[in-house]
C-alpha cells in the first residue's frame, strides 16, 4: 500500500507540473481547459494516499490484548450464521419426591434432553465449551473428578456461575465395584468438598466412573448423601476419539425424547463435537435441561 501512495502521489505531481508548463507554450484557452483536469488527478492522488494511510494504521496497531472487552483469548469452532437459541427453561429442579435410586433418562413424553460432560475441567477444553454453550443458552450438567476441581477451581465457579450444574464423578475415578464402603465414601466426599470449596455449591447427583457401581451401593449412596445415581442412554464412545463429526453423528442419531447424553469435555474433539450436535438437536425440536431438572421432570410425569 506505501508504495501505491507514493506512485499514485508521484504521477499526480507530475501530472501537475506538466499541465502548469502547457500554460506558457499554448493558448490561454488551452490552459483553461486542462487546468480543472490537473486538479482532479491531484486530488485522486491525495485520496489514495489517504486511504493507503488509514489501511496502513490499522495493520501496524499494536497486538497488545484490551483489558476490557471482549476475552479472545480462547475461541470455538468458526460456525456460518447465526446460531439457534435454547429457549428459557424455567422448570423445577427439585427431585426430592423422586422415588428411583438410579437414572438413564428421563421422561419420554416431552422433547426434553440433557447434555452431561464427565471428566473435566479441562483447562483449555472446558472453557470453548463454555463459550459454545452460552452462545446457544443450554445448561448442562458437569461430573467433575474431584482432583480436578481442586486444580481449577475458577473453572468450577464459571461453570456455577453460567447455570450449569455439577455432580460428584469421585476423586480418582475408580471401579467402585472394587472398593469398601469406607473407599466410596473417602472418594465422594473428597470430590464434594473441592467442589463446595471453589464454587459453594454442593453437588447434588453423582455419577459412578464407568457407569460402574452394585445396585447395593447404589442405594446406600443415595440414602446417605441424597444422591441419584445418574447414567445415560446415549454413548457416542467419544473418548475413542472417532472424530467431532462420527461423535456428532451418534449423538445425534441416539437422542430420543428424555435422553441423557455422555460426552468428556477433556478430549478437544469431543467438545469440537458439540456445536453440530447442539444446533442439529435444537432444529428438532429438543430442548436442553439440567439432569436435576429432567428428574424432577420425571417425577412430575411419574405422580
Ligand atoms: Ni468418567
Amino acid at each position: 500500500m506505501e508504495s501505491m501512495f507514493l506512485t499514485a502521489t508521484f504521477w499526480g505531481w507530475c501530472v501537475t507540473v506538466e499541465l502548469i508548463s502547457f500554460k506558457g507554450k499554448y493558448s490561454f484557452m488551452m490552459y483553461l481547459f486542462l487546468r480543472p483536469v490537473s486538479k482532479s488527478l491531484s486530488i485522486v492522488a491525495l485520496i489514495v494516499g489517504l486511504s493507503s494511510c488509514a489501511s496502513k494504521d490499522v495493520s501496524e496497531e499494536p497486538s497488545v490484548p484490551s483489558l476490557v472487552g471482549k476475552n479472545t483469548g480462547y475461541g470455538e469452532t468458526s460456525i456460518n450464521g447465526p446460531v439457534p437459541q435454547n429457549p428459557e427453561m424455567r422448570l423445577s429442579s427439585d427431585f426430592s419426591r423422586m422415588s428411583a435410586t438410579s437414572i438413564s433418562s428421563g421422561s419420554r413424553s416431552r422433547k426434553l434432553i440433557a447434555l452431561t460432560f464427565d471428566d473435566g475441567p479441562n483447562p483449555s477444553h472446558t472453557p470453548r465449551l463454555l463459550d459454545m454453550l452460552r452462545r446457544r443458552n443450554v445448561k448442562a450438567t458437569f461430573y467433575v473428578t474431584g482432583e480436578r476441581a481442586a486444580n481449577h477451581p475458577d473453572i468450577i465457579r464459571r461453570i456455577v456461575s453460567e447455570g450449569h450444574e455439577i455432580g460428584n464423578h469421585t476423586w480418582t475415578h475408580p471401579n467402585l465395584k472394587k472398593l469398601s464402603d469406607d473407599r466410596v465414601r473417602r472418594e465422594l466426599n473428597k470430590t464434594r468438598d473441592a467442589i463446595v470449596n471453589a464454587c459453594g455449591v454442593q453437588p447434588r447427583t453423582m455419577r459412578p466412573p464407568y457407569g460402574s457401581m452394585y445396585q447395593k451401593q447404589r442405594e446406600w449412596v443415595y440414602r446417605e448423601y441424597g444422591y441419584p445415581i445418574v447414567l445415560w442412554d446415549v454413548d457416542p464412545l467419544d473418548w475413542k476419539k472417532p472424530g467431532p463429526s462420527v461423535v456428532a453423528q451418534r449423538l445425534i442419531s441416539g437422542t430420543r425424547n428424555g435422553s441423557i447424553l455422555l460426552v468428556h469435555d477433556l478430549h478437544g474433539s469431543s467438545v469440537d463435537a458439540m456445536p453440530q450436535t447442539i444446533d442439529t438437536l435444537l432444529r428438532k425440536g429438543y430442548q436442553f435441561v439440567t439432569v436435576s431438572q429432567l428428574i424432577a421432570q420425571k417425577s412430575v410425569a411419574a405422580r
